[in-house]
């Protein structure tokens, strides 16, 4: 029989000690006196569960609190919070249910799982009455989510932007910054431990993609799932597409975007490499840091910027939580829990609205330009700016659209390779980032392209 929370200190079973749980353990220790004074009675380890009994470890606890049986530490009568920071969807899925059917709050840093089966973690959270925390998810160390669900709760959000994952900032910041090729710079991250042994995850977007689900979930009040979320990683970014985005102001960033559809029918998710303009705040979020940039309608614009991983600063985010849940303990309160009533369909890419920058290879005749600029106009899509590079049998022209609809925009890509004066169509990239009126309908937010429409027109083709 155990005493109130109030009175007696509050047990904590913790659930993978790697990189992040390892520092949580160190932290809980350093700061104990202060943590039992925020909290209001002490925070105390119950046990540690860990995959390898025998792996050497360096920790401030004793070391009977190791235990490879995760399921009996969670469903202990001993433990009032849970720690989950294994990762992936099993067993941590199974041990988190488990806990929060016994009563146990629960703080995670699993965005995989939440990004997959978040639904059934706040159901189970709402069934059993106990507050679920995942400060840590996105973005690291960063106070994202609980401004997003409390401080915002009164705002309405229109756009999330984000760079949420570090490796690949960093090497888009190496490529960018140095000229380095894209294996190059991911071979500098893997030296400088920006990246994972095998940084498939990061490189092609599936860890952005979970994060970009967790934050669009809160920003819009609905489930949305990684399933949910169109993804395209970075392998294909190449020097030349970096040096494209440089010529006309731009940076390349991997970007994680949420953003209401500007006819108010749903919400549109998406990972992809953009060029941003390198006037915009994100532009300046170098090397492994993650910054998310929010736009709400009275709060005007937001920005939250940080260490996005590593072991100390997600602990800290960790910590947080742990706090908050032990106060909710103590006082027997509960904090906000899932806010989906607003339901809003998840669009598929082709209804997001963005600009294309295009490099095409030409053939050196007359009248291209005209042909090119028909291609745009028969899809609805307007061109804000031409711009011819090289002469003769090198000539090429870059574009760059007006905001329209992702499937216009794909449409007139798949017309121009098809047009006999484009010899290739070098290199696609969305742009993001740059102001202006918001479409309305299905095709492009200015007039339909004209040789009006077409800036900067440089020579022949
Ligand atoms: N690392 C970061 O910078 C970072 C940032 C944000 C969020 N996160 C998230 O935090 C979580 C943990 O990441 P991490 O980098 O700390 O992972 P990690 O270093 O791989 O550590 C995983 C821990 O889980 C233990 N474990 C694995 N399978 C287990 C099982 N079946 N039962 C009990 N314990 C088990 C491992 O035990 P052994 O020690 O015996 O191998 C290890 O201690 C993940 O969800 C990750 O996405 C990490």
């Amino acid at each position: 029989m155990h005493r109130p929370a109030r009175d007696r200190p509050l047990r904590v079973a913790l659930l993978g000690c790697g990189t992040v749980g390892a520092d949580v353990v160190r932290l809980l220790d350093e700061h104990a006196g202060d943590l039992a004074a925020r909290i209001g009675v002490p925070l105390e380890l119950a046990g540690i569960a860990v995959r390898r009994a025998n792996r050497k470890r360096e920790l401030p606890v004793d070391p009977s609190l190791l235990t490879t049986d995760a399921a009996a530490l969670v469903t202990r009568d001993d433990v009032d919070l849970v720690v989950e920071v294994i990762g992936g969807l099993e067993p941590a899925r199974s041990l988190i249910l488990a806990a929060m059917e016994h009563g146990k709050a629960v703080v995670t840093a699993n965005k995989a799982l939440l990004a997959a089966d978040g639904a059934s973690l706040h159901a189970a959270a709402a069934k059993h009455g106990v507050d679920l925390f995942f400060e840590a998810s996105v973005a690291g160390a960063i106070p994202l989510l609980r401004p997003m669900r409390e401080s915002l709760a009164g705002d309405k959000v229109t756009r999330v932007l984000g760079i949420v994952n570090g490796t690949t900032n960093y090497v888009l910041t190496r490529m960018d910054e140095t000229g380095a090729g894209f294996d190059e710079a991911v071979e500098e991250a893997s030296a400088l431990g920006y990246a994972e042994a095998d940084p498939t995850a990061d490189l092609e977007g599936f860890d952005a993609a979970a994060k970009a689900a967790i934050l669009a979930s809160l920003a819009f009040h609905t489930r949305v799932n990684v399933d949910d979320v169109h993804r395209e990683g970075i392998t294909d970014v190449t020097v030349a597409d970096i040096a494209s985005a440089q010529q006309i102001g731009c940076v390349v960033k991997l970007l994680s975007i949420a953003e209401l559809d500007p006819d108010g029918g749903g919400v549109n998710v998406r990972v992809h490499p953009a060029m941003l303009p390198r006037t915009h705040p994100l532009a300046s979020v170098r090397e492994a840091y993650n910054a998310v940039f929010i736009e709400c309608v009275a709060a005007g614009r937001l920005m939250f910027y940080g260490a996005g991983a590593g072991g100390a600063p997600t602990a800290s985010a960790v910590l947080g939580d742990l706090v908050a849940a032990g106060r909710n303990k103590v006082t027997g309160a509960l904090g906000v829990g899932e806010s989906a009533y607003a339901d809003l369909v998840v669009e598929p890419i082709g209804d997001a609205v963005t600009r294309y920058h295009v490099w095409l290879d030409v053939a050196d005749k007359p009248g291209v330009l005209a042909q090119v600029a028909q291609a745009f106009a028969r899809h609805g899509v307007s061109i804000q700016t031409v711009r011819q590079q090289g002469l003769g049998a090198d000539a090429s022209l870059v574009l760059v659209s007006h905001a329209a609809r992702d499937a216009a925009l794909s449409a007139t890509v798949a017309e121009l390779s098809a047009l006999d004066p484009v010899r290739e169509v070098v290199s696609v990239m969305r742009v993001e980032g740059m102001d202006e009126p918001r479409v309305s309908s299905a095709g492009s937010a200015g007039s339909a392209a004209s040789a009006g429409s077409v800036g900067s027109a440089g020579g022949r083709p």
